[in-house]
């Protein structure tokens, strides 16, 4: 939902906002631009569409200078134009600022500079900010920065700059993220830490409520009250090149691809030598807290929900403890019954989800402990919430999340296994059998990777489809439900997942000749069931691919018309395996369509707004 970059010193600003908006891209893509402190003052240059629109905008004009910032947009307010896109200025055109996030109460403060005489020239909640910036200025931008906040309800991260001072750049976060890199004679501000790697490995992490005033020899850091701090430094060992998309067509294939090794990290130092006890030493939910649990929320948004479906049913397996499940738009305006006894689990691979965030907060203030599942450490929702378990997936670009979704599921079962290990649950010998079988996941997936001709063509046929069906019972059923959003989100075919049993209450009536229907039949305590389930549709015409174990195959060829083999493994691990075919059905899907896989239309890789 929006990238912002800055940059204070030496090197050919221009490139180095370019180069920062381009790890940024997947936050939105509707629009972008840069304002850079030139000879002939400060000059902005912004463009609708790609980032590529912009860089031939600028390759006919560049600005040089020795100060800038950028952004990349994603519409919220406004819809997508030159006009609406970033940086914003005021009337006279000596502030500009960039934004990531939502200022509440715009349309009061715009009445209001208005009537002051303020013309406004966007649709943008944004410009708002510069016109408070002119209106307060008194000689001071910090002071002006301040000033101007303290009249703007939301979240926001921005980037500030203004003629009169050129040699400050000024960033504040509430509630949006925003990181700072300290370089030698250079300093820097971006969203997040990979729009920084080329440049620096050096940051400081900004948490709500502050600001910092940067140089290019100094960074100053301090409330939004003025109060001065001090931080720790990070220094970040991520390889830049992970970032990058290393040989593969697309951010999302990698991913894919990246998947055994995002098993194994995440189950890293988490089990014991033995491999018959999980490890969890961060935790700072106690055993006797962990005994008196009394019942478990999971609360996610998209594919982080999903997730959360399959682990809240292995919980309930393994644990026996009664576990409920929301999407985080719609936690809070239920009134969920929240006791001290409730685990509250929230789910994100960002970590930066307004959606979550606010149920972490709601669940918070009812007195239970949350415990975040996320993928990006020092993030918002790792930061605030009790207790945390990182997924160690890297970052994740494409924006149809995959190898975060299966990390996800392996952080499940390393606390549902932990949880089990505690309350006495499951036997010594019950844990390590699944740990065992844990440890064969990766190797099961990249023997699915290395065969993908025929879901490649699978793919190509659906591709003709318009709509399409994924049933599938218990595990499978929310598999089938993850399934279904990765082939929506970026090959545009409609299609839904179904419970296998609940079709013939209704839906069963859209089943026509030759519509794809893919059957997720890997669950042996309902494969019966599913296979009934396949009879109706198959009798009324429906084109069936089921997905089984290799013993089912031939059986359920008798069905369906196709089968795909998916390796053997217990049945609450089954969806770390037999989602894999369905991400490469999606991606093989949207490529046969000539879709833009790893940006798809409309949606943004971090959505911080609610
Ligand atoms: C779909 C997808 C989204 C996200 C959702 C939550 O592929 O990526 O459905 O899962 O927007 O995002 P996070 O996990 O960052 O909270």
């Amino acid at each position: 939902m929006c990238g912002i970059v800055g940059y204070i010193g030496k090197r050919d600003t221009q490139s180095v906002l370019i180069e920062g908006l381009k790890k940024l891209e997947y936050r939105g893509y509707d629009s972008a631009g840069i304002a850079v402190y030139t000879n002939n003052g400060l000059k902005i240059t912004k463009a609708t569409g790609r980032l590529a629109n912009l860089e031939h905008k600028l390759e006919d004009a560049p600005l040089v200078g020795s100060a800038g910032i950028g952004h990349t947009r994603w519409a919220t307010h406004g819809k997508p134009s030159d006009v609406n896109s970033h940086p914003h200025t005021d009337h006279s055109k000596k502030f500009s600022v960039v934004h990531n996030g939502i200022v509440e109460n715009y349309l009061e403060l715009k009445d209001e500079l208005i009537s002051q005489g303020y013309e406004f020239v966007s649709e943008t909640d944004t410009e708002v900010i510069s016109h408070l910036l002119a209106r307060e200025y008194n000689g001071d931008i910090v002071a002006a920065v301040q000033k101007a906040i303290s009249y703007m309800r939301g979240a926001f991260a921005l980037g500030v700059l203004t003629e009169y001072e050129p040699e400050k750049l000024v960033a504040v976060r509430q509630a949006s993220p925003l990181v700072i890199g300290i370089g030698d004679g250079e300093n820097f501000i971006g969203s997040d830490i990979p729009a920084l790697l080329n440049y620096t490995r050096k940051v400081y992490i900004l948490n709500d409520g502050e600001m910092a005033v940067l140089t290019k020899d100094a960074v100053e850091l301090m409330t939004i009250e003025g109060n001065f701090i001090s931080r720790e430094m990070i220094n970040v060992d991520w390889d830049a090149v992970t970032a990058e998309k290393g040989g593969f067509a697309h951010f999302m294939l990698k991913e894919i691809h990246e998947q055994p090794k995002a098993y194994r990290d995440t189950m890293l130092g988490r089990i014991d030598e033995s491999g018959r006890r999980i490890v969890l030493p961060d935790l700072h939910l106690t055993e006797d807290k962990i005994r008196s649990i009394n019942n478990v929320h999971i609360v996610a948004c998209g594919t982080a929900y999903h997730a959360g479906l399959v682990g809240g049913s292995v919980i309930e397996r393994l644990v026996r403890i009664p576990v409920m499940y929301d999407v985080a738009s719609e936690y809070r305006y239920r009134s969920p019954l929240i006791t001290p006894e409730t685990l509250v689990i929230v789910v994100s691979q960002s970590g930066e989800t307004a959606d979550t965030l606010a149920a972490l907060r709601e669940a918070q203030a009812n007195g239970a402990h949350v415990l975040a599942i996320t993928n990006v450490v020092g993030s918002s929702i790792a930061r605030d919430a009790d207790d945390v378990i990182n997924t160690l997936a890297g970052p994740e670009i494409a924006v149809a999340s995959t190898k975060a979704y299966t990390s996800q599921l392996i952080a499940f079962y390393l606390f549902s296994l932990y949880l089990a290990q505690v309350r006495g649950t499951q036997t010594a010998d019950e844990i390590a059998h699944i740990i065992a079988a844990m440890h064969a996941l990766p190797e099961q997936v990249e023997s699915m990777l290395a065969n993908v001709d025929a879901i490649k063509a699978y793919a190509e046929h659906i591709a003709k489809h318009e709509d399409l069906f994924f049933i599938g019972r218990g595990l499978d059923y929310a598999v089938a439900m993850e399934g279904s959003l990765k082939l929506k989100e970026i090959s545009y075919i409609h299609s839904e997942a179904y419970a296998a049993g609940e079709l013939k209450h209704g839906t069963l009536a859209l089943i026509e000749e030759g519509i794809p229907v893919i059957a997720l039949a890997t669950q042996e305590s309902v494969l019966e069931k599913t296979v009934s389930n396949i009879k109706e549709v198959k009798a009324r015409g429906a084109d069936v691919l089921a997905l089984t174990h290799e013993e089912h195959v031939a059986g359920l060829l008798k069905s369906v018309d196709q089968a795909f083999a998916i390796p053997k493994t217990l049945p609450i691990l089954t969806p770390a395996l037999s989602v894999v075919p369905l991400q490469l059905l999606a991606y093989y899907a949207s490529l046969a369509r000539g879709n833009d896989v790893d940006k798809p239309r409309n949606l943004a890789k971090s959505v911080t707004v609610e």
